[in-house]
Order: C-alpha cells, then structure tokens, then sequence
C-alpha cells in the first residue's frame, strides 16, 4: 500500500467506472476539515459539471458502490456533492503497523529512477564561504538523501570554484611571500614538490591580501589577471601550485562540511572542464553555434517570448581577450557530465541571486544540443539575514564562515546543554557528542523548514531551543521514545498488535500515513520544506499521543503492547525522515 489516500483513490475510481464516469475523478485526499473527515474526494464536482448533472445525486449514487468497502468505516455527503470518508480502525493499525516493520517507515520508492547529478555547495578555493554556501550544502545534501532515499541514481558534485581570478591573486600573493619556490621560474616546468608549500592558514591569510590589493592598486590587478590567465594556459608551475591550493583547500573544507553531516561523491571543479574547453569552443564556432561579437565569442540566447522583459545578454563564450570565465567552465562542465556520468536529469544548488547566469547556461546547452534545457534545473535559495535584515556578516562587516558558525552553533547547543542541566550525570565525550548533534540539528532544520526559496534571518538561540519548530524539539521527541523503548525492554515488556482505539492514536496514525506524500511534494518540489513540516507534525501529534496515553504504567497488556508498537513506528518514521534530512539522533540529551 502507497498510502490510505491512495488505496482509498482506487476504490473511488472503481465506484465512478461503475456508474460509467472516468474512474480519474476518484482522486481522494486528506480532509481539509479534519474535525470531519479523515478524507475526500471532490471527484463528483467535476463530474457533475461534465455530465451536467446534480452533484450530490452522483455522490449519492458513488456512496452505493462504496459504502460496503472494509477499509471505510463512514461515508456521507457534505455540501455541495464532496464525499467525506472515515476510514476503520483495522485500516489505520495495519498502516500503522506497515510503517513499524518497513525500510522505508511507510513511504514508497519511485518507479521511474532517474541518474541526477546534484550541483551543490560550491566553495571557491581560498575564498572564504558565505551564508550562502551553508544554504547550498545544506539543501543541496538534503535533495541527495532524499532522490538516494526515493531510489534514484544521485551524483553529488562540489563543483568547486577553482578557476577564477582569486587563484591569479593567490599565486601572486605567494610569490611575494616565498619567491624562492620553483613554482615561479617561468623556464622550470617540473618536475615540482610532491608537498604543499602553503597550508590552508597561508591561504587564509595571502588571500583577503591579494584581493585587498587588487582592489586599490591597478598594477597589482593586472599581475593577478595576467598569472591567472596564465595559468589557464597551462604554465607548468602555476599549475602544479592550484594542485597544491585545491588539495589543501579540499581538506579544510572537508571538516567544515563533516560538521554539517554533508558530503559529496565529486570534488570536481571548474578547473576540471578546461580540457573540454578548447575543443567545445572550436565545435561550436564551426557549427555556426558561437558567434564573434566585438571581440569576444558569444552565443545569443535571448528569445522572442522574453518580450517585454529586458533583453537577456548573450552566453559569454571567451571574452574579448581569449579568456574563458564562469559561463564556459559551466558549459563544459555540462558536457563533462553528460560524457562521464550519464544524468538524466542536472539539479543546481546556488544562490537565487545567480538565476540569470543559469538560464544563460541552460539556453546555452539547448542550443549546442549538449543537455535539454527541461532537464537542467536551477535550485535557487533565499538568502541568510541578520538581525537588520541584510545579509548576515560578522561584527565588523566580514564575511562568516563555515567554520565559524559552526562553532558558533556549536557554543550556543553547549549553552544548552548546560541550562537543560542535561550533562550532570553523563561523561564528558557524550556531553560532546550530545553537542555537536544539537548544533547539526539546530543549523540543518533551521535552514531547511524555509520555503527553499524565502530569506530567513540567523538566530542561533532560537534555532538551538529545545521548544518550538526546531531541530532539538526533534531530537528531544526522538530520544523520548528510545528512552521509553529502552525501559519496556528493561522490563520485559514487548511490543504488540496494535490497537487504535482514541481520536488521538487516529490522528498520530493518520499523520504517519502522510509520509509518503511529504516525500513525494518535497522531491517533485525540489522542497525539504514539506518534509520539515511533515516530521514536525509528526512529532507534535506523537507528543499529544504521549502526554495522554501511559505506557509503562498502563495495566491492560494488550493495550500496552500496542502503544510500544506505535511508538516503535513513531520511532522508525522520525528516524527515517531526519536521516533524510541529514540530523543524527543521541541515544539520551
Ligand atoms: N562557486 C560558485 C559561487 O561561489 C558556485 C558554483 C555553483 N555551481 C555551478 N555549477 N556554477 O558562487
């Protein structure tokens, strides 16, 4: 069973068929009034339009095939013709139990799989990330869990920003810092030094240098530019010093990302298309693709159905002095793509703010024929705000990274931690662990129950609460349940049939049923959002079940029995959805 909605859909549809209507109509979803109904089904509406007759004369003739079915415990008529349905407590359990016992927690995988290769969190070398990039990994890992969980094929790229100006100024920078390296002499090309001659405190610390400099002083801009373009060249040194500079990145940028429990299956770059670049660009001035235009190599791309929008600039194939920048690594990257991994399908996890480079990028590919513009999509976010409502920076106007709001993240779920009094009684490494679980939860669930594409504003002692819609209030509903779990097993007490017997175990069960849907909106969405939403509920109505429903204290075997399976389902479905999510649960906080 997909869900109740579902199999309910298809009773419907089999009563419409049968008085001769599109079986199509029998659509059943979840009640807008809940007080009500568990379900309905509007399909009447539409029907007596269509064959111009009284609504409610052809739901009363759809309640005549339905109203014998063993799954529907009530059927009636409300207004105007919708069916409101009740479904049976049997049915309601047996779900409830099917989410107990499976992989999934109740939820389907997809039938159709696709190969989706996942752009997302997209650091630049030596550059220190933004708010942004935590969106990027955060979402973007989140979309990775969730096609894996669905079945899809998913390849995670990092698609680092190796490529650009910044490593100009970083080898400018180092060459003033330690002229005596080899890199330098333009005659050497090799072979170079296995080890790193910077670690990533050096680029750190030459980086906010070279790009200060370049800013004030033109002759220093230039150099950048020159040993950047150099570089793309293919000067030996230069080369085997951006090697230098991605590895040591890499590695710094991998304890940040671990932090946020992200990872990738690619660590490619930008730098990793220029071997395609030459031959791609030569293809498509031969095709007629590419066009010249002052100078520079361009491919058109604004259409005729952008009337009345200002008219979108063309795809910068090479600029007007030969050099390649953003639009070309990422056409290339396209065909890198398409030649290695196969995809069916490209998803990019970037800031909303570069939605015009994207649609440039993906008209370009069109019209090269590398990729189906409707298989390229742009997952843009809002962006991160502070207290002011503008983009959150540090005290003094700086950019913050990753590395510090994690720290700071971090500090805050220690904060408390400490007034929970919840580190009396537990060791040091646990109090640790407990931490940096909070702070994953707080940061991961804070970012992703946004409307993926609204700001929000950065507010660490709220994200950290263990109260309200927050990544704690999860963890604590979780681990309540394993400590409960862990009892009934101290005393011997196993789970059991289950019985849903109270209004509140019907809506704790009917709220799990919704699972699969939430999966199925916040996947065609491209929205963790409705899978927030989903577990939070989720976690709200078990809390109203637990509060009212005693369980070790409960006499009746049975009915105890069958509250510890109920929790066992709560369980596995809230664990299941939170490792969508990418947050990890301790065993106690
Ligand atoms: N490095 C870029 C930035 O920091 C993001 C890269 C996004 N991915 C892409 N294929 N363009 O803005």
């Amino acid at each position: 069973m997909t869900d109740i909605a579902a199999e309910l859909s298809e009773a419907c549809g089999k009563a419409f068929e049968a008085i001769g209507l599109d079986p199509a109509l029998g659509q059943v979803r979840r009640s807008d009034r809940p007080d009500l109904a568990d379900f309905q089904c509007n399909g009447a509406m539409a029907a007596g339009k269509q064959a111009r007759r009284n609504p409610r004369e052809i739901a009363g003739e759809l309640i005549g095939h339905l109203d014998n079915h063993p799954s529907i415990a009530e059927i009636s008529i409300a207004g105007p013709g919708f069916l409101n349905i009740k479904v049976t407590p049997e049915l309601l359990a047996k779900r409830a139990e099917g989410i107990r016992t499976s992989d999934m927690a109740g939820a389907q995988p997809i039938v159709e799989t696709e190969t989706i290769v996942i752009d997302f969190g997209g650091p630049n070398v030596a550059k220190p990330m933004h708010v942004g990039h935590l969106r990027s990994a955060v979402i973007g890992d989140t979309l990775k869990r969730l096609c894996r969980f669905l079945g899809h094929e998913v390849i995670g790229d990092a698609h680092l920003g190796d490529w650009g100006l910044q490593m100009g100024q970083l080898i400018v920078a180092l060459s003033e810092d330690q002229p005596e390296l080899p890199y330098f002499d333009a005659a050497i090309d090799g072979p170079f030094p296995d080890e790193s001659p910077v670690t990533i405190d050096d680029l750190a610390r030459l980086y906010p240098l070279a790009s200060g400099q370049s800013k004030s002083d033109e002759a220093y801009r230039e150099r950048c530019q020159k040993a950047t373009a150099e570089l793309q060249a293919g000067r030996a040194g230069y080369r085997a010093l951006l090697k230098h500079f991605i590895e040591v990145s890499v590695e710094a940028l991998k304890v940040d990302y671990d932090r946020l429990n992200v990872s990738f299956d690619l660590w490619k770059g930008e730098s990793d298309a220029d071997p395609l670049i030459a031959g791609m660009v030569d293809e498509l001035k031969e095709r007629g693709i590419a066009e010249e235009s002052d100078g520079a190599w361009i491919i058109p791309v604004a259409r005729e159905t952008d009337k009345g929008k200002t008219e979108m600039p063309p795809f910068i194939l090479l600029n007007s002095r030969g050099g390649v920048g953003y639009h070309a690594t990422d056409l290339a990257t396209i065909l890198d793509r398409v030649k290695t991994l196969a995809p069916t399908l490209m998803l990019y996890v970037v800031d909303q703010r570069q939605a015009l480079h994207f649609q440039q990028v993906f008209r370009a590919s069109e019209k090269a024929g590398y990729f189906a513009e409707d298989r390229l999509e742009h997952i843009g976010f809002g962006t991160v705000n502070g207290d002011d409502g503008k983009p959150f920076k540090t005290r003094d106007g700086g950019t913050v990274r990753l590395s510090d709001l994690n720290r700071m993240a971090l500090e805050e779920a220690e904060k408390r931690i400490s007034e929970a009094n919840l580190s009396s009684d537990l060791s040091e490494e646990e109090v640790r662990d407990i931490g940096l679980k909070i702070a994953l939860a707080a940061t991961r669930f804070s970012d992703l129950q946004n409307t993926r594409t609204t700001d929000y504003k950065f507010d660490l002692v709220r994200f950290t609460s263990f109260e309200g819609k927050t990544g704690p209030y999860l963890l604590y509903a979780a681990v309540r349940i394993k400590a409960l779990l862990r009892r009934a097993k101290a005393e011997d007490n196993a789970a059991g049939e289950i019985l849903i017997e109270s209004e509140t175990e019907r809506a704790l069960a009917l709220q799990m049923d919704g699972f699969n849907t939430a999966l199925d909106q916040a996947f065609s969405k491209r929205m963790p959002h409705f899978l927030c939403e989903h577990i939070y509920n989720l976690a709200q109505a078990f809390s109203a079940f637990y509060a009212s429903h005693p369980i070790a204290a409960e006499k009746d075997p049975a009915r105890r029995a069958s509250r510890l399976a109920i929790c066992e389902a709560v369980l596995n479905q809230l664990e299941t959805g939170l490792d969508i999510l990418g947050i990890e649960t301790p065993e106690r906080m």
